[in-house]
């Protein structure tokens, strides 16, 4: 029986969707601090930076670890930012530079991609994830909730920016939400069956 998950992630977005999805669930998640916790993402691949995530804090913590390791990919830009978006994004250029790079464009798709890798306190990758979630790039940066690139993410299906989304809504149906659910079925199953 797990009671206990780290979270592999200092990413205040990332930890308050964690934190509602589990909210009346028995198991707790607790965010490692950012004052221990600094992963190089070195692997090639979201689940590969996740498993380096989560094996870096188990270790550190001694306890279970989930990682998120997620980002977006722009078709036209050859699926970039790709495994660069935290880097992309946090240099000030993320959303701005996808918009004026497809300026004229008529191909605006995009999908998130988000992997989550949980390990034990040993480090062995006990469940892993990735799902995506597809949309356009919009022509401006619209809204203000969420966070990263939802102000110019507009889901299929729908004609607003996720950044003008409930975040409700965006945790039923995206990439993140879409992973937590699969997560949600696997540690109700391993709880109930230990
Ligand atoms: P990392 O997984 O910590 O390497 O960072 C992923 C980066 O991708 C974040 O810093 C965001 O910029 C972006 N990202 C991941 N998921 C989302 C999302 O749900 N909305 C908007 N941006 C996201």
């Amino acid at each position: 029986m797990i009671s206990e998950i780290t979270l592999a992630t200092t990413n205040k977005g990332k930890v308050s969707e964690f934190e509602r999805a589990f909210e009346n669930f028995k198991i707790k998640f607790k965010a490692i601090s950012a004052d221990i916790f600094n992963c190089p993402e070195t692997a090639s691949t979201f689940l590969g930076n996740a498993m380096l995530k989560a094996q870096m804090a188990a270790n550190i913590t001694q306890n279970y670890a989930l990682a998120d390791d997620s980002g977006l990919c722009v078709k036209a830009l050859g699926e970039e930012p790709g495994i660069y978006s935290a880097r992309y994004f946090e240099k000030g250029q993320g959303l701005q530079k996808i918009l004026s790079s497809l300026q004229g464009s008529s191909n605006r798709q995009a999908y998130f991609i988000c992997a989550l890798v949980l390990v034990n306190p040993q480090g062995q990758v006990i469940w892993q994830t990735e799902q995506k979630w597809n949309g356009l790039i919009s022509q401006q940066i619209k809204g203000d909730k969420g966070f990263g690139y939802d102000p110019i993410f507009i889901p299929e299906g729908l004609n607003c920016t996720v950044g003008e989304l409930e975040p409700a809504i965006k945790e039923e149906i995206s990439h993140r939400g879409k992973a937590i659910n699969e997560l949600k079925s696997f540690l109700q199953f391993i709880n109930v069956s230990s």
